[in-house]
């Protein structure tokens, strides 16, 4: 018989409404933010654990905007963070001379955004800025300055709302902390 979706989990770290409260709150300071710029704002959705978050954000943006999505390797199906980053997809368009804003599901150790702000920021966007749900600031091994955050949360491994592990859990609609049947 096949597992139950939610088996390899030990608890609830932040509920479905709390996700969804903050990702109101987020969207009303982005588009506070971006809402008298001129040039085109393009949101990059790093996948694939962003595109949950980004598809909840985004819909609270009320601005013009388009979408883009890039994917890079980071951790394998392991926990540790990988040390190089490679691009595995790149984006479809131009963001020379636009405001790029980047949709992430967790900043850990800081390397995957570090090597792809500065693979971004040297193809002169107008504006790059960082989004991310969570952020784990005691993991971090480099420095990223990260502009809009929704939850800092403590140094466990979780799942859900896009985070997977060996790539499940990515529907579960909550952010939980890993069990031990894992
Ligand atoms: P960093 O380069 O160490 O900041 O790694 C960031 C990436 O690692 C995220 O985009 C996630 O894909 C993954 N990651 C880091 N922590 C977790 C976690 O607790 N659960 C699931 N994935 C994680
Ligand atoms: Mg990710």
């Amino acid at each position: 018989m096949k597992k139950a979706w939610n088996s390899g989990i030990c608890r609830t770290l932040i509920t479905k409404e709390e996700i969804a409260i903050k990702v109101k709150e987020l969207g009303k300071i982005i588009t506070e933010d971006y809402k008298n710029v001129e040039e085109e704002l393009i949101v990059v959705c790093l996948l694939k654990g962003s595109v949950v978050f980004m598809s909840d954000l985004c819909r609270e943006i009320k601005l013009p905007m388009k979408m883009d999505f890039m994917s890079v390797s980071s951790y394998g199906d392991a926990f540790e963070s990988s040390k190089e980053v490679k691009i595995k997809k790149e984006l479809d368009e131009s963001i020379m001379g636009k405001h790029v804003l980047i949709i992430e599901d967790i900043i850990d150790t800081g390397r995957t955004l570090k090597k792809i702000t500065e693979i971004l920021n040297m193809r002169e966007p107008k504006s790059l800025k960082i989004c991310t749900l969570l952020d784990k600031p005691s993991r971090r091994e480099v420095k990223v300055t990260v502009d809009y955050i929704g939850f800092e949360i403590p140094d466990e491994f979780v799942l859900g709302y896009g985070l997977d592990f060996k790539q499940e859990y990515r529907n579960l609609p909550e952010i939980a902390v890993m069990g031990p049947l894992n």
